[in-house]
């Protein structure tokens, strides 16, 4: 398997409990290594570029809303197989039907303030890494 990147946010429901540090724990005991990391406040138009796939969705307005609420920690996480295995221990969108031990799971207050977001293809996370990292902020 190789070595992969992928890209990782701890969303605003988590930095308001002060639960940086428990997700990140989580992120490391699942074998992820956190190559780049900053705190940031997402203006609008940044988390309406971010998700802006989801545009046409119902609940995209509360998503942008909920996601420039509050800080945000971006991060690059790097390892074996490191998409599919952030996507594991993130768990299900949905809090409720995550399994036992995923940080949603054990973390999540709903589907919207669900923790964390993780990139669902290695493209995906190529695309997201380097809309908000410069290469040189990535330290591996
Ligand atoms: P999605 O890409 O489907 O999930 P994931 O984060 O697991 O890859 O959706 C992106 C985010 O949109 C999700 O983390 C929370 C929010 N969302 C809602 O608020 N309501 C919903 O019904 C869905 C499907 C997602």
């Amino acid at each position: 398997m190789a070595t992969e990147r992928t890209f990782s946010i701890i969303k605003p429901d988590a930095t308001r409990r002060n639960l940086t540090g428990a997700v990140t724990k989580m992120l490391e005991d699942a074998g992820l290594r956190v190559v780049a990391s900053k705190r940031i406040h997402m203006t609008q138009e940044q988390a309406e570029g971010f998700y802006a796939v989801h545009k046409e969705r119902p609940f995209f307005g509360e998503l942008v809303s909920f996601m420039i609420s509050g800080p945000v920690v971006v991060q690059v996480l790097e390892g074996e197989n490191a998409m599919a295995r952030n996507r594991e221990v993130m768990g299900a969108t949905n809090p409720a039907n995550a399994d036992a031990g995923t940080i949603r799971k054990e973390l999540a207050e709903s589907i919207e303030a669900n923790t964390v977001h993780g990139s669902d293809s290695l493209e995906n996370a190529a695309i997201e890494i380097a809309y908000f990292f410069k290469p040189e902020e990535i330290v591996g």
